[in-house]
């Protein structure tokens, strides 16, 4: 599947430079050309690298802190 329409890269070709030893989303985007033109591919990318087994830190992805279902309460009357 392409990741990066712009560059023409696939999450094969982001997995084969991941194998070969490339361990950061700048070395990625060095090596690749992924997310250096619109930038849309960014989190797709940062997606297969953590699929990869590339640790958080290394692809510059941040876990959003899961969002708290909003609650809401009948007002009974007195
Ligand atoms: S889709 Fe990757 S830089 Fe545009």
């Amino acid at each position: 599947m392409i990741v990066c329409v712009c560059k023409s890269v696939s999450d094969r070709k982001i997995r084969a430079s991941i194998a070969e030893g490339v361990d950061s989303f700048d070395e990625l985007q060095f090596e690749l050309g992924v997310a250096s033109c619109c930038g849309k591919c960014a989190d797709s990318v940062r997606d297969v690298m953590m699929q990869s087994g590339v640790c958080a830190s290394r692809c510059g992805f941040e876990p959003q802190p899961q969002a708290v279902p909003m609650m809401f309460y009948e007002r009974k009357a007195a």
